[in-house]
């Protein structure tokens, strides 16, 4: 059978690195069974996390006796590299690593520079960024920097001390997690973003803390509605504080503006203190579903592709290669999975079957 003509003109050229004029991207866009394109990978680099947050990895299961992946399970950096070389080949423009806690993976500083190094076709760097629970950050930011990475996002639900350990069920003080913020913005990781989930009844009295704290600090926070992700967190619906809720307890205090979405696909909705004191965002997955626009991959830790927060299953890249398949080969693959995906469960919420089993936030990093 004839190759398909990307593959040829891949083959011909034999190097990944695209080309402004590059054919293989600018005549053979990749979309979804509903014309969504592939821009978002994010990548987890690790299962573990020194946090065990109750939504997420909650102790009674991620106990001692948790079997985490062993070490030699977990992509090597430089396949990651290959993998991610390809996706940018494919349309990918911001990567994002993940965990678990990704500062919990040695050396990456390693893989930021082998990603940092990667050229989308206009010759722009990738947006390369990373979301973390902070509690490694301060010693890690400037390393971070160096090696090519962007921004971070931190994930903080309480500024409470007492709290804040309780919901993240560990030793570190929400202090050190306020320090790593300040550490990411000196080393101009910025903008920094700040990442609240919010339940009622747990957290939610933390909104207007938090608010007033990161007003006026450069930061970005985002409050996030609780989702049903994973098979282990007991999620009940009426822990969700809906983003409508969430906005109207701060306009009470602080008048906000909306603001137009800075990306296609972007997963928060904007917003603006009136006063100037600076930007905002709530993400609705659960009371308004945002999947009609989703361009975003997830690479598990051992080299899963996953099209989905909310899959069932995973596609095995690792073996395509560490058998040592070309680029030709690996795009052909993912273009022929990413062209079947029809994936869109938060619109379905509620009527899908809910006893197949579902990755772990912890796993797939969110
Ligand atoms: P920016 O690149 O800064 O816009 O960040 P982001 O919002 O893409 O990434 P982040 O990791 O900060 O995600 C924020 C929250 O949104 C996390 O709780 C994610 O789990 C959730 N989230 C991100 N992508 C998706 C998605 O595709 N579907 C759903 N349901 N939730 C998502
Ligand atoms: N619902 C909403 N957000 C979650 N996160 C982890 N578990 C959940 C959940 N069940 C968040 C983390 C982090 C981001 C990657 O996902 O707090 O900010
Ligand atoms: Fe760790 Fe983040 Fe999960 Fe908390 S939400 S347990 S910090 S991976
Ligand atoms: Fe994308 Fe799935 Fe989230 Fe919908 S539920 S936005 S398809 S990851």
């Amino acid at each position: 059978m004839e190759k398909p003509l990307y593959l040829v003109r891949m083959a011909r050229e034999s190097a990944l690195a695209p080309r402004p004029d590059s054919p293989i991207v600018t005549a053979q866009a990749l979309a979804d069974t509903r014309g969504r394109p592939l821009r978002d990978l994010r990548i987890s680099v690790t299962d573990r996390c020194n946090f065990r947050c109750g939504y997420c990895m909650p102790r009674e299961v991620f106990g001692h006796r948790h079997a985490f992946l062993p070490q030699p399970a977990l992509l090597r950096f430089e396949e990651t590299a290959r993998l991610a070389e390809v996706f940018v080949v494919l349309g990918v423009r911001k990567i994002r690593l993940t965990g678990g806690e990704p500062l919990l993976r040695k050396n990456l500083g390693r893989l930021i520079e082998l990603l940092a190094a990667l050229r989308i076709p206009d010759g722009e760097p990738l947006d390369l960024t990373l979301t973390t629970n902070g509690s490694l950050l301060e010693r890690q930011a400037r390393m971070l920097r160096a090696a090519g990475l962007r921004r971070v996002t931190v994930s903080l639900d309480a500024l409470d001390p007492i709290l804040f350990q309780r919901l993240s069920d560990s030793q570190t003080e929400v202090a050190t997690v306020l320090r790593g913020i300040d550490a990411a913005a000196e080393a101009g990781l910025t903008p920094v973003k700040v990442n609240m989930v919010v339940r009622r009844g747990l957290n939610d009295h933390q909104i207007l803390p938090m608010a007033e704290h990161f007003r006026g600090s450069g930061h970005i926070l985002r409050f996030i509605e609780y989702m049903d992700v994973g098979s282990t967190n007991g999620w009940q619906a009426g822990e969700v504080l809906s983003g409508r809720e969430i906005l109207d307890r701060l306009q009470t205090h602080y008048p906000l503006e909306a603001l137009p979405g800075s990306y296609p696909g972007e997963v928060a909705e904007r917003w603006r203190y009136r006063d100037g004191q600076g930007e905002i965002g709530v993400i609705t997955s659960i009371s308004h579903a945002f999947c009609g626009d989703c361009n975003r991959a997830r690479l598990s830790p051992e080299g899963r592709l996953f099209l989905c927060l909310f899959a069932h299953q995973g596609y095995d890249l690792r073996a395509l290669v560490r058998r040592g398949a070309g680029a030709d080969e690996i795009a052909g693959a993912i273009r022929a999975i990413w062209s079947g995906r029809t994936d869109a469960y938060s619109e379905q919420r509620g009527r899908l079957a809910t006893d197949r089993p579902r990755i772990e936030m912890s796993y797939i990093g969110g």
